[in-house]
């Protein structure tokens, strides 16, 4: 957990703790930066940011975030500093009809970017760094996705029938509509007839009118990573070749791999068929 200190002087809201420090731990993950020390935070209204740009870049203008790096040296010095004006974030992005979420996590990004070294003075440059940003935002969508996923399947882990097994299986799959459709395990005092989270899943969704699907999160009640058994990898194959697989510990341990890599060679009667 890195050391963030925030502070909103401000009436505006900005992003929520939680979001902040996930945004910061992602761009220092994915830039290979492993800092100690303190990042500090300020969240200043529309005049504050303009006497700070003109007084240490010359320039009266708003403007949506200024960075300052100071260095990297012992455990509880503060190493950067970014200040980030949301008034002004927000105003820009109902001007050009973008989320107001979205636009306040591209510029904390882009205010972290600078403090590790990136610039945009000039095109070049700056394109490199927008592309950079955009690219982790969508990363950090991805892991939000994958995250709430696993947290419906923890919850409907809870409503598994496993009495036979005491192995208690949730599933979250995510439809392509957006929709998630949760499945736990349900056994039967004949046994071959239980039936696992996944399935469950697969067929409330297709009951109710969705086949698609991006991604399945999948928990047991278990120190190991749960993969889908050989007939719940058929199942999925059939509906979503694409399909990518979360097999999570936790909310926060997990490994993402694709239903191809865990049915190679799928058996499909599509395959064969002459169309
Ligand atoms: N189980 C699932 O629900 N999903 C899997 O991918 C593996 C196994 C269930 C079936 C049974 O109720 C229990 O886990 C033990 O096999």
């Amino acid at each position: 957990m890195k050391k963030i200190e925030i502070v909103n002087k401000t009436k505006e809201s900005f992003l929520t703790r939680r979001k902040i420090q996930k945004i910061v731990e992602l761009v220092l993950r994915e830039e290979g930066k492993d800092l100690s020390g303190c990042l500090s935070i300020a969240v200043v209204d529309k005049e504050e940011i303009r006497s700070l740009k003109k007084r240490f870049f010359h320039q009266d203008v708003y403007t949506d975030v200024i960075s300052f790096f100071y260095g990297f040296s012992d455990e509880d010095d503060v190493w950067g500093e970014i200040i980030i004006c949301p008034a002004v974030i927000k105003e820009e992005a109902r001007s050009r009809g973008e989320r107001e979420e979205q636009a306040l996590s591209i510029v904390l990004i882009h205010g972290l970017l600078h403090l590790l070294g990136y610039e945009d003075e000039d095109s070049e440059k700056a394109k490199v760094m927008e592309e950079r940003q955009e690219a982790l935002y969508q990363l950090g969508e991805e892991e939000e996705e994958r995250e709430k996923l696993i947290q419906k399947a923890k919850e409907v882990r809870a409503r598994a029938y496993a009495p036979y097994s005491n192995f208690l299986v949730g599933a979250a799959l995510l439809g392509y509509n957006g929709n998630i459709f949760t499945g736990c395990n349900v056994e039967n005092a004949s046994f071959g007839l239980t039936i696992c989270a996944e399935r469950g899943a697969v067929a409330k969704a297709l009951s109710q009118g969705v086949k698609e699907f991006k991604k399945i999160a999948i928990i047991a009640d278990s120190s190991s990573y749960c993969f889908p058994c050989g007939a719940c990898r058929q199942v999925l194959y059939e509906f979503a070749p694409q399909l990518e697989v979360i097999a999570a510990k936790s909310d926060i341990d997990y490994e993402v791999v694709s239903l191809r890599s865990l049915l190679p060679q799928a058996f499909s009667l599509k395959n064969d068929r002459k169309e």
